[in-house]
């Protein structure tokens, strides 16, 4: 995948039908989906569970695009092996899910695959700093992990500033993740980030029967964060 800064829309399948991640795979991904975000979580470090290695290899076949697991996981490093086996394109861990960040960055990227460092909403832009350069994202959350269709904590958005300025020319992403629709997404693009997350405003009002509302709902974030 060669690096660019336009921006990219990432739907997260946790607000997809649960019954049917095939088809509605394949369905966001025709509407204009430019990459497929899967958040697994613990019941632990997040109080929800998702997908375990064997779910997301069971998707892998489905993305045409680019997989992206984010670990809301902890501990993280004795699983990235699997999460890597089942077919992530990256693997994004967060900074509070243990002490050795650098450590689990460096074993993401031994798997081959690309990485990413994830920050809660309480988590200063600092505590990137000195792993940037084991980065190929920065994940920002702007809702506190767990849970689709929270309401969008407005601070993310001077943190995505201070990182972009903190990465300069390097080409390492950066991924927002929580409340993104087509009012809050202008607000952290203008703040340099590249790569949206959005669950329930892709999904909502659509089904794989009736995907062209994924496309429109996909088009409305992308116009209003290019300022069409
Ligand atoms: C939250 C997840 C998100 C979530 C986003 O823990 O990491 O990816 O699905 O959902 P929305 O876009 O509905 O806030
Ligand atoms: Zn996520």
């Amino acid at each position: 995948m060669s690096f660019d800064r336009t921006v990219k829309i990432a739907p997260s399948i946790l607000s997809a039908d649960f019954a049917n991640f095939g088809a509605e795979i394949r369905a966001i991904e025709d509407q204009g989906a430019d990459w497929v975000h899967v958040d697994v979580m613990d019941g632990h470090f997040v109080p929800n569970l998702t997908f375990g290695p064997p779910a997301v290899k069971a998707f892998r076949p489905h993305v045409k695009t680019f997989m992206d697991v984010h670990l809301m996981i902890a501990p993280v490093d004795p699983y990235i092996e699997a999460y890597a086996e089942a077919g992530a394109d990256m693997i994004t861990a967060h900074v509070e899910a243990g002490p050795h960040i650098h450590r689990t960055l460096q074993a993401i990227r031994a798997q081959g695959v690309k990485s990413g460092v994830v920050l809660n909403p309480g988590t200063p832009a600092e505590a990137v700093a000195d792993v940037l350069d084991l980065c190929d994202m920065v994940l920002i959350m702007t809702v506190n992990p767990g849970f689709g269709g929270q309401k969008f904590i407005h601070s993310g958005v001077e943190k995505t500033r201070k990182i972009r300025q903190m990465i300069g020319d390097r080409p390492i992403h950066i991924q927002i993740d929580g409340g993104i629709t087509p009012e809050t997404a202008p607000l952290v693009v203008e703040a340099g980030a590249d790569v949206l997350v959005a669950g329930s405003a892709v999904f909502k009002g659509g089904s794989v029967d009736n995907p062209e509302v994924y496309g429109q709902n996909i088009a409305a974030i992308r116009a209003a964060a290019n300022g069409v």
